[in-house]
């Protein structure tokens, strides 16, 4: 029923810190404490792990790259493919030579954006179906799209984000089976919200949840690992007959991240 992978790439924090503002939720006056970072992380790769039953491979964190946390911006994977990512911000483009070399390392081939091309990876790309759903303009270029398309063979849905809070299509669109998402229907415009509900069943967050990154969840199997403080789409999702496992995200969230940001699906 679902379209959860079970193998994910992570960053332990060990140089996560705040150290510039690119999103809305970063505030240099309002910095993670590093100490409960890693506590929150460790917790999140213990539920992947061991209640989840994710096999998780690690990147080691890169002292100057504070976000590289965020794996699940290093690129998109399918099979043996990798589409390595080209960061909007010049902050977290120092990420992408050490995400490049761990991808070849790993037996990947990979494939670099067109030139100026932005493109986020699975930030802004994500497999649902039979389709990539693929967001644009807050941080990927829409030329990504087309090269994704080509790259993959692959059809792709291209959403307009317009509110910069929910500046990634993984922090307001969350794909659940073959023909099932979970989604903020205020990050979209019109026209996106009208593709999503033409293509999927879906489920609606709220403003109040959605502000908490409720779609920022990873899917093992049947069972979603979401940040804490989203009751209603817990029991939205327990109704579809998903087991979920809430995890706090705080130290994250300050970084304009969550549970699903810190992983890369190896599909
Ligand atoms: N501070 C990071 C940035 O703004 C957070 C990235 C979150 N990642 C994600 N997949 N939504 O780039």
């Amino acid at each position: 029923m679902s379209v959860g992978t079970n193998r994910v790439m992570m960053c332990a924090p060990t140089s996560y810190r705040l150290e510039y503002e690119i999103n809305p939720w970063m505030r240099l006056e309002n910095r993670p404490d590093t100490g409960l970072a890693a506590k929150q992380w460790d917790l999140l790769y213990e539920v992947l792990k061991t209640r989840a039953g994710a096999e998780i491979e690690l990147i080691p964190q890169v002292e100057g790259c504070p976000d590289m946390v965020f794996t699940a911006n290093a690129g998109l994977v399918k099979g043996d493919i990798a589409l390595l990512a080209s960061f909007r911000h010049p902050q977290r483009a120092l990420e992408e030579p050490h995400f490049d070399r761990w991808f070849k390392e790993h037996g990947y081939t990979v494939h670099t954006p067109p030139q100026g091309c932005k493109f986020e990876g699975e930030g802004d790309a994500l497999f649902a179906g039979s389709n990539l759903v693929a967001g644009y303009l807050k941080r990927s270029d829409i030329c990504s799209h087309r090269w994704m398309a080509d790259m993959l063979s692959t059809t792709v849905l291209s959403l307009e984000l317009v509110d910069d809070r929910w500046y990634h299509l993984d922090t307001c669109l969350l794909p659940l089976s073959r023909n099932r998402v979970a989604f903020y229907p205020g990050a979209f415009d019109e026209y996106a919200q009208t593709v999503i509900r033409h293509h999927y069943e879906t489920i609606d967050v709220e403003l109040e949840e959605a502000l908490r990154f409720a779609c920022n969840a990873v899917v093992v199997g049947d069972t979603v690992v979401l940040p804490s403080g989203c009751p209603k789409l817990e029991a939205d999702l327990q109704e579809c007959g998903y087991s979920t496992i809430n995890v706090e995200m705080s130290e994250f969230l300050k970084s304009g991240g969550a549970s699903k940001c810190l992983t890369l699906l190896l599909n």
